[in-house]
């Protein structure tokens, strides 16, 4: 567990990247022409990892809910999926609260003219060592609220204070002239850092890295200094920045209000509208749950760390309504489940964790007191600090109750179930009406397609210098983008026959799942190295041996042992290491 740990405060997020591009996972969006910051292309690996992944959602959501495991009633699990459009009548937006309120606080530094997201703003806070001997960790406890009252003497912008810090590392030099500070010395206790810094009269300061705050920044935006020019006066104060994209519908030449339209940020509302479609038209009742997966866009104000936090990128949501009553049991079951599911397709590890939202950091659906929660990774760009994956809600009846209000429709579900158990109970038929006629409360799982394939790929990268390849991607089987590569030891003597022989035989059996690779060009080390890169499970080689003997070699390739086994058994080999 140290060990993962360790690696992925220690991964190079530049050499991730690198091996992404070059293995054919991740490319800069219209690349040949500049890029086009926020956007991501999947090359062919990338492609099939993210299907594989959405795949394995898809199965452990809609085709066997939750893998089998009942609900907190004892019941099976009830989920069904819908495909809703990205683009809906804007009046959806306007009820869901998008339009009025999906904004985040930007500033803009009127000299550089870049622009930043408030709460991305950390800064170097100081304080002066008491005699040089304080012991700054105790310090930065006792002393966070009074520090935290400061300006800082410089700024970055970062997602997280792992991300500033690394900032900080890279351009102390730069940072520290500009601030009229020269670094003293520098602590370090296992993965703790810490600095002291020196003004030019010798005076000794702490120097912390922390979030500057949207509040702050607001009172005080003229005197903090830009991340930019390290220079204050030219940041704005925060103002609203609307995240959704506004298109245009129909062949019309004014683009007016009447004819705008919005790309969706999220998918969760083309279940919401078509709640009532689903109870009317299927056999579903409530506790059940709708599953979709698709594109969601948003205008991020400052897209970053790879595909990240992209402007367009893919969900995989679930909707679950169930009773008021149930809702926090409902909510629990969710939050665990989701959270082992990650572990099971290859997050196991201190890099996954499941954190608890504090009140004031409530999305504006969210049930006060009655949880959200996230499931964050440690990316090597938030290291020590984690990254949410995703984030399970109680939404309460917030979304129902604001389509049924805005389009007239009744929302409302009619539970037969709860009637009859309150017709057994004796009560007034009144009664038993109104009461079971309720809009149901809502759980939401909602996940980040692309940021899951993100932590797949960083927990996946490990490097080893004893290989060819330095690294190889140890993805779970069943994410694995390749599954197995067949390969003749040389491309002659009958080898090249008999290699064919048996990629057939596995692309029949196993090519749904996944690539089998074959591959005759250049010497097997080089095969295996890019196997290795490519992250997939095992290589079967054909070599003089398996003419004479009908054996073929195994090579694994987290140990890179090898091995020998009958070519007829290689299909039950590779289907128990793909866990069927
Ligand atoms: N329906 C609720 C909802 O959309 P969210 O926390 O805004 O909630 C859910 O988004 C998930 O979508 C996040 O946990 C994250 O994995 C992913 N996500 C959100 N914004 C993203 C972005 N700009 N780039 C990549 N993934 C993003």
């Amino acid at each position: 567990m140290e060990d993962q740990q360790q690696t992925n405060q220690t991964k190079s997020m530049d050499d991730i990247m690198a091996l992404c591009k070059r293995r054919g996972f991740i490319y800069q969006a219209s690349e040949i022409y500049g890029g086009i910051n926020g956007f991501w292309d999947y090359g062919p690996l990338g492609a099939q990892l993210k299907k594989n992944l959405r795949d394995a959602w898809w199965q452990d959501v809609v085709m066997n809910p939750c893998v089998g495991k009942p609900g907190p009633d004892g019941e099976h699990v009830e989920i069904v999926p819908v495909d809703t459009c990205i683009i809906q009548n804007p009046k959806v937006w306007e009820a869901s609260g998008h339009v009025g309120g999906f904004n985040d606080p930007m500033v803009d530094d009127k000299e550089t003219k870049q622009r930043f997201r408030a709460d991305h703003l950390f800064g170097l806070f100081i304080y002066e060592a008491e005699g040089g001997k304080a012991d700054p960790y105790r310090d930065v406890h006792t002393r966070a609220a009074e520090v935290l009252s400061f300006l800082p003497v410089i700024t970055m912008v970062g997602g997280s204070v792992g991300e500033a810090s690394d900032v900080f590392a890279k351009e102390q030099k730069k940072m520290l002239k500009a601030a009229k500070l020269k670094l003293a010395e520098e602590v370090r206790e296992g993965e703790r850092e810490f600095v002291v810094l020196e003004d030019k009269n010798g005076s000794r300061f702490f120097g912390i890295i922390a979030e500057v705050g949207v509040n702050r920044l607001r009172d005080h935006h003229e005197e903090i200094p830009s991340p930019f020019s390290h220079k204050a006066g030219s940041l704005t104060a925060p103002r609203d920045f609307n995240l959704m994209f506004k298109t245009f519908v129909g062949a019309t030449s004014a683009q007016t209000d009447e004819n705008a339209a919005y790309l969706r940020p999220e998918t969760a509302q083309g279940i919401f509208i078509n709640f009532k479609n689903v109870v009317d038209t299927t056999r579903v009742s409530v506790p059940f749950g709708i599953a979709q997966t698709g594109k969601a866009f948003r205008n991020e104000v400052t897209p970053r760390n790879f595909t990240f936090r992209s402007r367009e990128f893919e969900q995989m949501e679930i909707e679950f309504f169930c009773h008021a009553d149930d809702a926090k049991t409902w909510f629990t079951f969710w939050r665990d489940w989701r959270y082992q599911w990650w572990q099971e397709i290859g997050l196991a590890g201190d890099n996954l964790i499941l954190r608890n939202h504090d009140s004031d950091e409530l999305a504006h659906y969210a049930k006060e007191g009655e949880g959200t929660s996230d499931i964050e990774y440690r990316f090597p760009f938030t290291a020590p600090g984690y990254g949410e994956l995703e984030g399970i809600a109680h939404r309460g009846n917030f979304d129902l109750s604001q389509h049924k209000e805005h389009s007239g429709a009744k929302m409302e579900y009619f539970d037969t179930a709860l009637q009859a158990k309150l017709q057994a109970e004796g009560l007034p038929k009144e009664e038993i009406n109104q009461r079971s006629k309720y809009l149901p409360h809502c759980i939401e799982p909602s996940a980040g397609l692309d940021r899951g394939v993100l932590a797949i790929i960083c927990e996946a990268y490990t490097p080893d210098d004893s290989r060819a390849s330095k690294v190889f991607m140890k993805f779970h089987p069943r994410i694995a983008p390749i599954k197995a590569a067949v390969f003749p030891l040389v491309n002659k003597d009958g080898m090249p026959e008999k290699a064919a022989e048996l990629h057939r035989e596995l692309v029949k059996k196993f090519g749904h799942l996944g690539a089998i690779e074959t591959d005759a060009k250049q010497s097997i080390g080089k095969r295996y190295a890019r196997m290795d890169e490519a992250g997939c499970p095992i290589c079967f080689t054909i070599d003089g041996d398996t003419l004479s003997d009908g054996t073929v070699t195994v090579r694994d390739r987290d140990t890179a042992e090898q091995k020998r086994i009958p070519m007829t058994e290689a299909s039950g080999y590779l289907a128990n290491v793909l866990g069927m």
